[in-house]
């Protein structure tokens, strides 16, 4: 896949090796040069001026969104509400599903249920909506290969599960969990809302929303090649109505008398403030250059990264690699490598120009259960090819010996 030279970063800084795209990643020029052509050429407070500009910006945004939806497979773009990101968007739902009157009636027995692979933005947010609310807050455990324990999962759900939480792809790990399969397996089951956090996922995979069967999908545009500071919620449109804002200003009302207040029609009621209409136009001009290149093809792609980045590693020896094998994986690979500590060995590839990250990855329950405090972990997206994959391993080598030769390995 060609296509490192789209990214200016990486096309400025021929020797970088970035592996560190789910974290963040790289901007293609495509996305830079729609930003500043909104800024240079359409900028204005969308949807508060009577004045062509503005109404050139609302169009803009407006267009924006619809781009965005139809990429993440949601025929209705006024169920995509824009966040801030995945944090965001899932604290969101949580904030307003817990303020709606159908859960405050119902504290006595309701169970949220979230797995052991969640990323913090998904496992803290419910553990603390359980705890506002008086639910049960409920784990799911992990196979040995780190998998979401399905038996487990379905013995779990009942008449009193409200929410169903778990991640399309683990940030930690790189697992790709069978969605549509979970979603089904809760439908069957309760009637529980179930949340998906594809901060991971919609990067990587087709999503397809409107066929998925959750109830809501939260993203981040950051990790698709769009800026910073904007992502989103997809969510049914009944649910979206159902439960109320998230936040109060501008923007997001209908009438606002003396004691009350009414809401604007979607997406509006849940975007209260000045939007991100410049991360949007960004956004949406990443999801044109994804599709452009074909999910399948980057799936299909960083896949064979890992597989190969797996097999090198592993070639080494003293490394334990965390996680499926690469076929239920995404572009991610999660390692220790024996009496080096991930933060030593992300420092080291730094030093040889490879961009890993280190540490509990904000998955900390996760990380108790595999027993270690933190992992080093390379992911993998459309501008890596073989030669990153090269750096990583020879900058693993490096390290091994600098510490073997040191006496501290
Ligand atoms: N959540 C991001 C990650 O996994 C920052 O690295």
């Amino acid at each position: 896949m060609p296509y490192r030279s789209d990214f200016p970063l990486l096309a400025a800084n021929p020797a970088l090796h970035y592996l560190d795209s789910a974290a963040s990643a790289q901007k293609p020029k495509v996305v830079l040069d729609a930003i500043r052509d909104y800024y240079e050429r359409s900028y204005a407070n969308p949807h508060r001026g009577a004045y062509s500009l503005s109404v050139d910006a609302t169009e803009r945004y407006h267009l924006a969104r619809k781009r965005i939806a139809t990429f993440l497979g949601a025929k209705d773009p006024d169920t995509l509400i824009f966040t801030r990101g995945t944090t965001e968007a899932l604290n969101l739902l949580a904030t307003s599903y817990t303020r709606s009157t159908s859960l405050q009636n119902d504290r006595s027995g309701a169970e949220f249920v979230v797995t052991a692979m969640e990323h913090h933005s998904n496992f803290v947010t419910w553990q603390q909506a359980a705890l506002a609310t008086g639910a049960r807050f409920r784990i799911c455990e992990l196979t040995p290969d780190g998998q979401i324990d399905l038996d487990m999962l379905a013995s779990m759900l009942g008449p009193r599960t409200r929410v169903v939480a778990f991640g399309h792809v683990s940030n930690a790990l790189g697992t790709v969990n069978p969605v549509s399969r979970i979603a089904a397996m809760v439908r069957d089951r309760c009637d529980a809302m179930i949340v998906c956090d594809g901060a991971q996922g919609a990067p990587h995979i087709r999503v397809g929303f409107d066929d998925l069967g959750v109830d809501a999908y939260a993203f981040s545009g950051h990790k698709m090649g769009g800026p910073m500071g904007l992502g989103g919620l997809i969510a049914k449109r009944e649910l979206l109505e159902r439960i109320p804002p998230y936040q109060f200003g501008g923007d997001m009302i209908e009438f606002v008398h003396d004691e009350t207040t009414t809401w604007a029609p979607l997406p509006h009621k849940f975007e209260a403030g000045t939007p991100n209409s410049a991360g949007a136009v960004g956004l949406a001009a990443a999801v044109e250059y994804l599709d452009a290149i074909g999910m399948e093809n980057v799936q299909a792609h960083e896949q064979k990264l890992v597989a190969l980045a797996q097999q090198r590693l592993e070639e080494l020896g003293d490394v334990t690699i965390y996680g499926p094998p690469p076929a239920q994986r995404s572009g991610v690979i999660s390692f220790n490598v024996a009496d080096v500590h991930a933060h030593d060995l992300a420092t080291i590839l730094d030093s040889t120009g490879v961009c890993i990250r280190s540490g509990h990855h904000c998955a900390q329950p996760l990380m108790r259960r595999l027993g270690v405090s933190s992992t080093a972990r390379a992911s993998f997206y459309i501008y890596n090819d073989e030669s990153d994959v090269d750096a990583l391993v020879a900058g693993v080598k490096q390290a091994t010996t600098m510490f073997a030769e040191s006496g501290t390995a």
